[in-house]
């Protein structure tokens, strides 16, 4: 059967108090829209229509190159989630014979696994319609499945319309239905506003099928798919189950995390096996990490390629930069703007690389600044070395060769070029270009005269 997929995206998430729409808040460092509608395109559905509403255009721009999306306006954010469905009717008309899986954008934990064993029910049971509900000890919040004295489905009450007694039922709508088109395309004409809140809700579409005799079912679905996102301590409690669900995904590959429940990885994060992760370690973005790496405690990396066998030592900070096999970075390093640490460098204690390229085998090992800079193989870069690329106005790079040596505390000021087998002496001044094999220095003599220290006379010394 075709399918297709609705993503109800148009709220305006009043008890999340955010400026930004709720459902492009980012979990894992992915839009929580995201997920649902990642969910829903392991069914294959022909399209996915999203409504969007409340600052729509922000909506948009964050999943403007997901595929099958097709977007829908919904003018009134607080019509409700019956007029929400509404907005996608010119899709659902062209293909009445079809069935349709609707989600709620604000209910990020629901799986694949779960939809697909749902949508094989809908189709094995023949059903017309079918909702994933589950049994919540506190059910606050979510609308009750009302079932008759045979145990069928009649509807669904919101819990800001229920009676008390209706209030005690346990069995929660989870916000994720699957419907044949065609009697949905009739149901939904017949909604009404709610008398008590005004708006249109989609789960009475329950109540109008069961009245026409056509086969409403459930599906009961893990309680844990079904949280809703409508405040931030649900956003904070939803982000840690799919942390904990990203980090085993990695740990079945062969990752070793320590400390699990201090790290934090997103989830376009990919790691090799073989490879340690230590405590209050962060990834971000789209970093990807090789194989029997190592990364330290409290290392933070953030869309960075680390390759295989790169040590990462701890609290070193690596953003939008990519480190070669074997090179080893940190303790306290930064590495950031685009730079490349070829294979087996070193980058130790408070170096920090901007935009630069570092060579094979090449060493700066301390109390560094290379910045704009792009330095050759097995060349030895002292400690208190600072790459001076900056005159207050613009930015000039430096160039370094292969072999050279630069000497503690010197101070290179770019535009520079330091040719093959240089050797540039303990804290000299640079501000020449050096040639191949040649030796700069800069260095005021150093006098030993007597000292006129008053101390001296006065401690009798
Ligand atoms: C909804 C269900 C409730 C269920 C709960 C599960 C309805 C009427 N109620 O309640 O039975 O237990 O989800 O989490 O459907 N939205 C729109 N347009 C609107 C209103 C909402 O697109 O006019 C979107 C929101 O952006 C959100 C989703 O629909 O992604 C759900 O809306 P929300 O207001 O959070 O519904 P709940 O009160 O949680
Ligand atoms: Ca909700």
């Amino acid at each position: 059967m075709t399918l297709l997929g609705i993503v109800l995206a148009a709220g305006k998430g009043t008890r999340f108090k955010s400026e930004t729409p709720k459902v492009i808040h980012k979990l894992l460092g992915k839009p929580m829209l995201f997920y649902p509608y990642n969910a829903l395109l392991s069914l294959n559905p022909e399209k996915v229509a999203i409504i969007v509403g409340h600052k729509a255009e922000l909506v948009k721009e964050e999943l403007k190159n997901y595929p099958k999306v097709e977007f829908f306006l919904q003018e009134n954010p607080k019509g409700g989630t019956g007029d929400a469905v509404k907005k996608a009717l010119p899709l659902m008309e062209k293909c009445p014979q079809s069935a349709v899986v609707i989600l709620n954008g604000d209910s990020p934990l629901i799986t694949a696994e779960t939809l697909k064993k749902a949508y094989e029910k809908f189709l094995k049971e023949k059903l017309d319609g079918l909702i994933l509900t589950t049994y919540l000890e506190d059910p606050t919040g979510y609308g009750r499945i009302v079932r008759d004295k045979k145990g069928n489905v009649v509807r669904i009450v919101e819990e800001k319309d229920a009676t008390e007694e209706e209030k005690k039922i346990k069995e929660v709508n989870g916000g994720f239905y699957i419907f044949k088109t065609e009697p949905l395309l009739e149901a939904l004409k017949e909604l009404k506003p709610s008398e008590i809140t005004g708006e249109v809700y989609l789960t009475d579409v329950v109540e109008i099928f069961a009245n026409r005799n056509l086969r409403v079912d459930t599906y009961i679905a893990p309680k844990e798919e079904l949280l809703g996102v409508n405040d931030r301590v649900q956003f904070a409690e939803v982000e840690k189950i799919l942390l904990r669900r990203k980090i085993e995904n990695l740990q079945k590959e062969g990752v070793t995390v320590r400390l699990p429940e201090t790290v934090y990885i997103e989830w376009d994060v990919s790691v090799g096996r073989d490879t340690q992760i230590e405590p209050h370690v962060s990834l971000k973005g789209e970093t990807k990490i090789g194989e029997n790496a190592f990364i330290g405690q409290g290392s933070i990396i953030e869309n960075s390629q680390i390759g295989d066998e790169v040590k990462v030592l701890p609290y070193s900070y690596i953003s939008d930069s990519v480190v070669e096999r074997g090179a080893v970075v940190g303790p306290f390093a930064r590495i950031r703007n685009g730079s490349l640490l070829k294979k087996s460098s070193e980058i130790g204690n408070f170096v920090e690389v901007k935009k630069s390229t570092v060579g094979k085998n090449t060493k700066a090992k301390h109390l560094t600044y290379i910045g704009d800079a792009t330095i050759g193989e097995n060349t030895n870069i002292g400690a208190g070395t600072v790459f001076a690329n900056y005159d207050g106005v613009n930015k000039y790079q430096t160039f370094v060769g292969n072999n050279v040596f630069i000497g503690s505390n010197s101070l290179i000021i770019a535009p520079r070029k330091l040719e093959d087998w240089s050797f540039i002496a303990g804290g000299s001044v640079v501000n020449k270009d050096v040639p191949s094999k040649a030796l700069a220095i800069s260095r005021a003599p150093l006098k030993i005269l007597e000292s006129k220290n008053p101390l001296l006379e006065k401690k009798k010394i």
